[in-house]
């Protein structure tokens, strides 16, 4: 049965009544296409947990502020629809600009204080747009569950906070980073790196790994941790550092020490493409 394909909100939601009116759970799988690896994963365990998975393939333009890569961000969907197939999607979302902004749209979801730091902080206005378009596509989409990579796990933890404070019907599930064998995370964006550029990428996972280890040494101090990521990756001309923080895992705030959950959170340019990685580190 090949895959199908849904334009209209209107017709999602009613896609998604019929579903639920059969007693089915739906999974949704919010993407902004460039399908790969990591999101096949993300179909994947939206399977696992539910009946019929939604992947809505959407490039939202309000989470690109002036001068980032909206106009060249990769569109690829007849590929994109092959892969969902194959993962075992059931229904691609793909709704156009004016279909999820109309003329005179003018509201806006925007959780504070996760959203200063890290990411937020490097692209203001950036997470007022995931939150915008996340809601409205649950809204669309009406699933019991939706699936987030751990790469973006600022996203992840705002569209958790979301969901409960507006109280939203849906379970949030992080999936864990899939990595290239020499552990660059997966990302679209990779495609822009060229054969130096994509060696040089490497330095951001193992800078991570370096934090790792000084953790499992015995280091707390995020002061030490984040000195010696800095040093390995300025040792690469083409790297330029964006950010490298620890924060607490579940508040997004500063942490001076590894004490709990913390995240340690990098964004690395190499040369024009900005890469965001992570690692979750816990010590109680
Ligand atoms: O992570 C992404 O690809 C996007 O931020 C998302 C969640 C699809 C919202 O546009």
């Amino acid at each position: 049965m090949s895959i199908r394909v849904i334009e209209r909100i209107r017709a999602m939601q009613a896609w998604a009544d019929e579903v639920r009116r059969e007693g089915k759970r739906i999974g949704l799988v919010p993407t902004m296409g460039c399908l790969h690896e990591g999101h096949l994963s993300l179909i994947r365990l939206a399977r696992e947990r539910t009946d019929g998975v939604v992947v809505s393939i959407f490039v939202n333009p309000t989470q690109f502020g002036p001068g980032e890569d909206f106009e060249k961000y990769p569109r690829t969907f007849e590929r994109d629809q092959e892969l969902v197939e194959q993962a075992g999607g059931e229904v691609i979302f793909t709704p156009n600009v004016e279909e999820m902004y109309p003329p005179g749209f003018c509201t806006a979801v925007q959780v504070d204080k996760l959203t200063e730091g890290l990411c937020g902080a490097s692209r203001p206005g950036h997470f007022r747009g995931v939150t915008t378009v996340v809601a409205k596509l649950l809204c669309a989409v009406k699933p019991h569950v939706a699936v987030f990579g751990q790469k973006d796990f600022q996203q992840a933890v705002v569209i958790r906070r979301m969901v409960r404070d507006l109280n939203l019907n849906v379970e949030i599930v992080i999936a864990p980073i899939v990595r290239e064998a020499d552990g660059l995370a997966i990302s679209s964006r990779n495609a822009y790196l060229s054969p130096s550029e994509r060696r040089v990428a490497r330095v951001l996972f193992q800078s991570l790994e370096k934090a790792r280890e000084r953790v499992r040494a015995g280091e707390r101090e995020a002061s030490g941790i984040i000195s010696a990521m800095k040093a390995e990756i300025e040792a690469k001309p083409m790297a330029r550092i964006d950010y490298i923080e620890m924060v607490d895992a579940e508040t997004i705030e500063p942490a001076t020490r590894v004490e709990g959950r913390v995240l340690v959170a990098l964004a690395v340019w190499i040369g024009k493409t900005r890469l965001i990685d992570n690692v979750v580190l816990e010590k109680k």
